[in-house]
């Protein structure tokens, strides 16, 4: 694949959106409802992206099974952040949250009902009424395939609405100009082969997550961090990635999810002695307190020796008293997935699991209009030109240093709206497209030659001892050896990947290429969070550190801000002013 620059295929649209998950498609139903041409490239056919798999729901508080608040659910999601969300962004969110509940029912996604006719909600772990009291049942869904509804539901939306799909196309790097804007995206028709430039006055990252950085995860083999590898190769930062959220229940050995809506509907975990272990590290919210928590208490059960299974590496998760009716009715998926993965049904028998690779806190940072954004001490927060971000790739920040379950299709929608909101607006008022820079895509074709002409190891070789790397040195609890070790170990891994080959040409096919484009991508992300764990010296949220096992709001209560140059670490404050209410002060975190 040799290519010049004006050989290249040019597409010109208002907006090009990367990625046809739940936040892609809400933004791009947003421009396309508003007239606006807009495209959405996705490397798999939109369906099948990860919103796919959200199992358990999505918060909001609608009230529909005992009073709730909004501002009960921005006090939640704060203290589950352990106070790094920014407070504004999460006073927007909770507060817009029965809104866009209602407006997806209204697109025609199929919640489940209560008997009173009104959307079903079940209890989520951190959620609760009056400020921490009792939990309280806010997550809305349907069945555990509450995902599935709702990107389908979106789809079909987008579809009636003319959005323009390119389907199984991968993005490969941003255009940014000498002024700093970004006008579009080099992308890479799998079929085909072809290198095309979209240019475009906006553009949206919407890719979703990079949980592919570990070796067991929940997360689908598309999720390579792609947004983010693009972001970085721009010069743009990466925030708060050495936040990682370790879902309580992946099956062992598989990874597969299985969601939090087992606990919430009454599901719990045992160790090998058959204790509720939970009971001892959150006397008050038990198997419904924070992943975080949970993740850590399964992890230190195993490590005491009271795990369950052949090599006690497991904790159990029992669910039969729940009774068959109840599981079919609300955890139909889940019976499914102990049989084929666990090969237990959990009608009788409890489910092993372990804590999990899930879900990435941080990533692209963008204000509330899902615009991303540049900080300077001085001048503050700046936003780039042209360009957005929404979704697990973003880091607006809403979850901090722990996600609350169910906030991140909240997130989506949100947000999703939000950006296509402001999309319009800015497309509304740019008459032209800006010019394209001389040689546009001269780094992304030497990227590609790079790979035709190197005689280097495999994908699945270098992929895999990354995945090693992260899992031993970056895990649930984080040592101060590992983590020193583990930076020099990833770099290491860096450098092997800047040499992988696609060595059998006979058996290439475009896939094959992808891998290893995919892997680019995977590395800044390894890179960024390994870097970025070593460097913060407090436990916070999901980064649990055995050396500095307190938070430290003193010097700590700040956002890192990686940058792929000379692997740069800077910090800026998190915003604890909200919109219209008074900040939640930070305290004590207990559940
Ligand atoms: O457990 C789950 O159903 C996952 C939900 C989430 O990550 O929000």
């Amino acid at each position: 694949m040799s290519l010049s620059n004006n050989q290249i295929k040019k597409h010109q649209f208002d907006a090009v959106i990367i990625g046809g998950g739940g936040a892609g498609l809400r933004a791009s139903l947003q421009l396309a409802q508003a007239g606006v041409k807009v495209a959405v490239l996705s490397k798999v056919f939109p369906t099948r992206s990860h919103t796919v798999a959200a199992q358990g729901g999505i918060a909001a508080a609608l009230g529909n099974v005992a009073e709730d608040k909004w501002l009960w659910h921005m006090y939640d999601t704060i203290k589950g952040s352990d106070f790094l969300g920014d407070q504004d962004a999460i006073e927007f969110m909770c507060k817009n949250a029965a809104k866009a509940i209602i407006e997806l029912e209204h697109f025609g996604m199929p919640f489940d009902r209560l008997a009173s006719g009104k959307i079903f909600q079940r209890p989520f772990g951190g959620m609760t009424q009056n400020f921490g009291e009792t939990p309280i049942s806010r997550t809305c869904a349907v069945a555990d395939r509450t995902g599935h509804a709702m990107l389908h539901t979106l789809y079909q939306r987008n579809i009636q609405a003319n959005t323009q799909f390119f389907v199984e196309w991968f993005a490969l790097d941003l255009i940014r100009d000498a002024d700093g804007d970004v006008l579009g995206v080099i992308a890479l028709q799998i079929e085909t082969g072809e290198i095309h430039i979209m240019h475009a006055k906006t553009t949206l990252l919407a890719t979703g997550g990079a949980g592919r950085i570990f070796q067991a995860s929940t997360n689908a083999f598309i999720n390579t961090g792609d947004g983010l590898g693009m972001a970085a190769r721009a010069g743009l930062p990466l925030q708060d990635m050495e936040f990682w959220q370790f879902h309580p229940t992946g099956v062992l050995h598989a990874g597969v999810l299985i969601t939090e809506g087992v606990r919430g509907e009454g599901g719990y975990l045992v160790n090998s002695e058959g204790e509720r272990f939970m009971e001892r590290y959150a006397p008050h919210a038990k198997d419904l307190a924070s992943r975080d928590v949970i993740s850590r208490a399964s992890a230190t059960e195993i490590k005491e020796g009271r795990g369950v299974g052949k090599n006690k590496d497991a904790v159990y998760l029992k669910l039969d008293h729940l009774g068959e009716e109840l599981i079919n009715k609300r955890l139909p998926g889940i019976r499914e997935i102990a049989k084929t993965f666990a090969n237990v049904d959990p009608i009788k028998d409890p489910i092993p699991v372990v804590p999990t690779a899930h879900y990435m806190m941080g990533g692209i940072p963008t204000n509330l209009d899902g615009q991303v954004v540049l900080f300077d001490e001085n001048a503050g927060e700046k936003a780039v030109n042209g360009l957005y971000a929404v979704g697990e790739c973003a880091c607006v920040s809403v979850h901090g240093a722990n996600r609350l379950g169910s906030n991140s299709l909240l997130d989506l929608v949100v947000f999703g709206k939000a950006a296509g909101d402001k999309m319009v607006a800015e497309i509304a008022q740019s008459k032209a497209h800006k010019p394209l820079p001389a040689n546009v895509a001269d780094a992304t074709l030497a990227r590609i030659a790079r790979l035709e002409k190197a005689q280097g190891e495999s994908v699945p070789e270098v992929g895999a001892a990354m995945r090693k790397t992260m899992q031993t040195h970056c895990g649930v609890f984080r040592f101060p050896e590992l983590l020193s070790e583990g930076v020099g170990a990833i770099d290491a891994v860096a450098q092997r990947a800047q040499h992988i080959s696609i060595s059998d040409k006979s058996q290439v096919f475009n896939t094959a290429r992808i891998e290893a484009l995919e892997l680019d991508n995977l590395m800044e992300v390894a890179v960024a969070t390994m870097r970025t764990a070593h460097a913060r010296l407090e436990s916070r949220g999901a980064h649990a550190r055995e050396d500095f096992a307190e938070r430290d709001d003193a010097n700590w209560l700040k956002h890192s801000l990686f940058y792929k140059q000379n692997n740069a670490i800077s910090y800026k404050p998190v915003r604890l002013k909200p919109l219209t209410v008074e900040s939640f002060e930070p305290k004590k975190r207990v559940y």
